[in-house]
């Protein structure tokens, strides 16, 4: 009889439900949609009550595709990273949850940074820079501006693992998903009991972390029974989303760089040993036990284009992503010297910039909607070809890409990803998946379907292989020195704009929900 394991990945903008089959392919999927609450510029927030509700609908769907729903073995997790959902002494939710693109915390970072002693002192308690989408700085704020709030809150999660306490009862986190709260010492692969007391938040707050791998919950015998599931279906550690699907390109412990284009953009490979930590890239606990995880996170990738194509569709309301590449395809390479800043949401890597701005530079009266379009797209990718550049530097192999990423089902934006970086570039089975598929891989390993994540891994085929065209190589060289050279020249602009005081038809977009950009991208 054939046998399934579950992957679920609670994205920024949708929960993404797989069903896999022994043989790694994927039987069934579903998606359900929510959306991101901006109430103003900068906040980011999400019903945790939406996830649950999208998850009961994307599972039904796909359990309803499958030949027999009682031969699944398992359920692995993936999720958005750095959430705050915090949770009361009955485990009710006590405020929407504070996402990972939210950049309010940006002065409790500092204040943070300040008390461990300066950068250094964040780097030694936790190994990453104490970065305003991190969950700590959050935490701080919550207690400043909603005292009434905090004093009752017993407990926070990640998303994810808010989901696991839905399905199970349990509360569990994995060793990934946790490097992304700040307070996670990720060298040891613990919490950091330095930064809780440092922070005076008890050890309490936190969950107990797990490897990825490990068994981490059972499913509730209620929801085991109406969903039809066996009694006693098993929950997987799982892991941070953008972890987790560095596992799905098979970027475990050296080998491939992965670069996810989602919503965000992730340029990600694993390692053997915990690096130095510099600041500059993230460092979380890899999937497999004993592996760590390099990445940078530039925080508009795909949101950008589908940015763009909100503008746009305010004039051309049935613009699709199709129509928006087969425009920029009508644009010669270079854009005619017209580049892009993608900084909309501020920005993480490479550069750390709260109050980073987006930017068109060089703009003539030549210039239409095709090469706006095809700079936002070369924008992002010089700006990920920047982040590659950085992880060169801390030692991952660069050689190979693999991507990944809703935007890469796209053979235009996989054409571009390879000419911009001057690499081949390849997608494998289960990165289309992302996340849900590296925590089906994950939860293999844990039900014993395989011994290890490398040998999971090595059951990915490669789909496609992309070569760069070299005749491209030196413009998009030059258009990457020229690129890299901006975000210093225009910061004081953008800090100088980001201190004006917000005009009221400045609080986002109308009814306060952002588009959403996984839609096209994640
Ligand atoms: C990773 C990060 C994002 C989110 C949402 O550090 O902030 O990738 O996990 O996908």
């Amino acid at each position: 009889m054939e046998r399934y394991l579950l992957g679920i990945d609670i994205g920024t903008s949708a929960c993404k439900v797989i069903a896999v089959d022994s043989v790694g392919r994927v039987a069934a999927k579903a998606l359900a949609s929510y959306p991101v609450i901006s109430l103003r510029p900068g906040w980011a927030e999400q019903e945790p009550e939406q996830w649950w509700r999208a998850t009961q609908k994307a599972l039904a769907e796909v359990l309803a595709a499958l030949p027999d729903r009682r031969a699944v073995r398992g359920i692995g997790l993936s999720g958005q990273m750095h959430g705050l959902t915090a949770l009361d002494a009955n485990d009710e939710v006590l405020r929407p949850a504070i996402l990972w693109c939210d950049q309010r915390a940006a002065p409790h970072c500092d204040d943070i940074t300040a008390r461990a002693g300066g950068l250094d002192g964040v780097l030694g308690l936790v190994q990453n820079r104490m970065l305003p989408g991190f969950t700590a700085g959050k935490l701080l704020w919550m207690r400043q501006h909603e005292p009434e709030l905090f004093a009752r809150m017993r407990r926070m999660l990640n998303p994810k693992d808010y989901l696991r306490l839905r399905l199970s009862g349990e509360h569990l986190t994995d060793v990934s998903d946790a490097s992304g709260t700040g307070l996670f010492d990720v060298k040891e692969r613990a919490w950091s009991k330095a930064m809780l007391s440092l922070l005076d938040l008890p050890v309490s707050l936190v969950p107990e972390a797990v490897e990825s791998t490990a068994r981490a919950g059972v499913l509730r015998p209620e929801l085991a029974e109406a969903w039809g599931l066996p009694a006693g279906t098993p929950i997987y550690g799982g892991g941070g989303d953008s972890v987790i699907q560095t596992t799905s390109m098979g970027a475990i412990d050296s080998g491939p760089l992965g670069v996810t284009i989602g919503t965000a953009g992730i340029v990600a490979g694993g390692t053997r040993a915990c690096p130095e930590p510099t600041g500059q890239l993230q460092i979380s606990c890899g999937n497999a036990p004993g592996r760590w995880h390099v990445m940078g996170v530039t925080l508009s990738a795909g949101g950008a284009f589908e940015w763009l194509r909100g503008a746009l569709m305010r004039m051309m309301p049935s613009l699709s992503f199709e129509d928006m590449t087969a425009l920029a395809r009508t644009a010669p390479a270079g854009s005619h010297g017209l580049l892009f800043l993608p900084y909309l949401l501020g920005e993480r890597c490479p550069h750390v910039a709260a109050d980073g701005r987006a930017a068109w530079i060089g703009l003539t009266s030549m210039h239409d909607t095709s090469h706006m379009v095809r700079s936002v797209m070369e924008g992002v990718l010089l700006n990920i070809r920047s982040i590659a550049a950085l992880c060169a530097t801390s030692g991952l192999t660069c050689d190979e890409v693999r991507a990944s990423g809703g935007a890469t089902a796209e053979p235009f934006w996989l054409q571009l990803l390879a000419d911009v970086l001057q690499r081949e570039v390849t997608t494998v089975t289960g990165a289309a998946e992302g996340g849900a598929y590296g925590a089906v891989l994950a939860a293999g390993v844990g039900a014993g379907w395989w011994s290890t994540l490398e040998e999971a891994a090595g059951s990915l085929r490669v789909t496609s292989r992309v070569l760069p065209d070299p005749t491209l190589a030196s413009l998009y060289d030059a258009r990457f020195d020229t690129f890299r050279t901006l975000y210093d020249t225009l910061r004081p602009a953008f800090q100088q704009i980001a201190a004006e005081p917000a005009s009221p038809d400045n609080t986002g977009s109308g009814d306060g929900r952002l588009p959403s950009p996984e839609s096209s991208a994640s």
